[in-house]
């Protein structure tokens, strides 16, 4: 079977339901990674888990460590990455609680180390990235939240900002412009390292909040957080579905 990785965000520094058989720490060129991986069971199977963020949820977007996070899963043997994220809605149908498997991103963050192809280089590499996400492991989580009430949104444009401040008005009226439907801070450039390391990765999106400027007033931390464990559950839903398949 494909050795599956989970990648938690924010409202998953720990997978509820997840039977843990041991932690492990690599070094790896890069330095640490966000916390120990996690190996473990989960409805039935066995994956790897590793809590972006950290196991105490300290590490703010732009300083997490991705390069050492994807380089270890890929050490690991790992060949598939479900990534779960939080993010605002843009597009007026992507409510709260709502999940987006998206198809597409725009990168808007900076000053991230960004990918393993910098020195030491045999000859100057440029991956394909026309699609950012794997086709394959999207379609099967779409598969899998068939069995589901959740609302699962099918494709959908993230757009990674580099925080940790939330945007201006006029940032999401650009952005929107562009063709995002979504917003967070992490999508990017964890989505790229994985495809240098070829592993195949998809996003499991989960809705915090209107993004700024969408809703009806501003957006608070007790906002983002009732929604998001409302939200999780439809995460944990969709993970469950996705493994049992
Ligand atoms: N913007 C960026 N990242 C986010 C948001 C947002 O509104 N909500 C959750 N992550």
């Amino acid at each position: 079977m494909t050795q599956l990785a989970i990648i938690g965000g924010t409202g998953l520094t720990a997978l509820e339901g997840l039977e843990i058989t041991h932690k492990q720490v690599l070094p790896t060129p890069y330095g640490e990674a966000s916390s120990p991986i996690i190996h473990g069971v989960y409805a039935g199977k066995k994956i790897i888990f590793l809590p972006r963020h950290g196991a105490r949820h300290n590490i703010p977007p732009h300083k997490i460590n991705y390069r050492a996070n994807i380089w270890t899963l890929k050490e690991l043997g790992v060949e598939a990455v479900i990534a779960v994220a939080a993010v605002g809605g843009i597009h007026p149908d992507m409510q709260a609680t709502d999940l987006v498997i998206p198809h597409q991103l725009i990168d808007y963050t900076y000053g991230r180390e960004h990918t393993f192809f910098a020195d030491d280089l045999a000859h100057v590499t440029h991956i394909d990235f026309t699609e950012p996400y794997c086709e394959q492991l999207r379609q099967q989580l779409l598969i899998a939240s068939n069995t589901l009430t959740t609302k699962v949104h099918h494709q959908g444009v993230y757009g990674a900002t580099q925080g940790p401040r939330l945007e201006s008005t006029a940032e999401i009226n650009r952005m929107e412009r562009d063709g995002c439907d979504i917003v967070g801070m992490t999508g990017m450039p964890e989505a790229a390292l994985a495809r240098e390391l070829n592993l195949c990765y998809a996003c499991c999106s989960v809705i915090v909040n209107p993004a700024a400027g969408r809703g009806l007033k501003e957006i608070t931390m007790a906002d983002i957080e009732a929604n998001l464990s409302l939200g999780i559950v439809n995460v944990r839903a969709l993970l469950t579905a996705f493994l049992n398949q």
